[in-house]
């Protein structure tokens, strides 16, 4: 049988649905991929020069600025229609676990509505030394801003290189992956830990694993199903109409 055809027997079979998703879901929404997300004006930073916390206390301006280009393309970016497809699939699904790495907030956008954000969000701003958020009128202006309240400069309210996952976060989504039947991995290099061992302990747990990736990765050879395309055009053909 056609693996489409496959997949959508899976995927009307499952009673409880864990989704992984990486940046692929959102460069059809001209987002770049983490890896190319280099391109043009920072060009000549690699992501692992900007996104840590040493780079934020060496160069806190370079930082907030990056962080201020990125938010600025999220918040010009529509979701697609791999966005949507999963907000069907979550209406349909009795249990449905929406589990992103990426920061752009789409998703919640797209209408998706419990997401477990793995990698925070680049649209919320933290104090650097309380750790709480801050909106607009609880900043001093700067760049980067400082929190009013005790005057330490703001950050995205995002996880960086080296720092620790919330571990509610976390947790979620290991029991997501742990109690589902079946497991999508979307857009994803399946790279990065802790993220990239979640589709393994959904198979681990008995789950199906389906892939959907222009491209292989280390988890294809692992996978039940790999669709080999682009999200916003596989899922909803995987998904179907509303
Ligand atoms: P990557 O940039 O590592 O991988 C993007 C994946 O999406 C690749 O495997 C591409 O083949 C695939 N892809 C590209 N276009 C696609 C499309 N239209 N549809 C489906 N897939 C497509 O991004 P992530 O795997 O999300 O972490 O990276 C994981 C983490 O690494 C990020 O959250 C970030 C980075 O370090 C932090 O910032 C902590």
């Amino acid at each position: 049988m056609h693996a489409l055809a496959e997949a959508r027997s899976l995927v009307s079979k499952a009673r409880r649905i864990a989704v992984l998703t990486g940046a692929g879901i959102s460069s059809e929404s001209g987002i770049p991929t983490f890896r190319d997300a280099m391109t043009g004006l920072w060009s000549r930073f690699s992501p692992e020069d900007l996104a840590t916390p040493e780079a934020f206390a060496r160069d806190p301006r370079t930082v907030w600025q990056w962080y201020a280009w990125r938010r600025e393309l999220v918040e010009r970016a529509q979701p697609n229609a791999g966005h949507a497809a999963l907000v069907e699939l979550e209406r349909r699904t009795k249990r449905f676990a929406l589990i992103t790495q990426n920061v752009d907030g789409l998703h919640a956008r797209a209408g998706s509505r419990h997401v477990i954000e793995l990698h925070g969000n680049i649209l919320r701003t933290r104090c650097a030394r309380e750790g709480r958020i801050l909106e607009e009128s609880a900043m001093r202006p700067g760049s980067p801003p400082t929190c009013a309240a005790c005057g330490s400069h703001a950050r995205p309210d995002v996880v960086w290189f080296g720092e620790r996952l919330s571990p509610e976060s976390l947790s979620l989504a290991g029991e997501a992956a742990r109690g589902c039947d079946l497991f999508l991995s979307i857009g994803t290099s399946a790279l990065v830990e802790p993220a990239a061992s979640l589709p393994l302990e959904a198979l681990g747990a008995g789950a199906a694993l389906i892939e959907v990736n222009p491209q292989p990765t280390p988890l294809s050879r692992h996978a039940t199903l790999v669709l080999a395309g682009a999200a916003g055009e596989v899922l909803p053909r995987l998904v179907g109409p509303a």
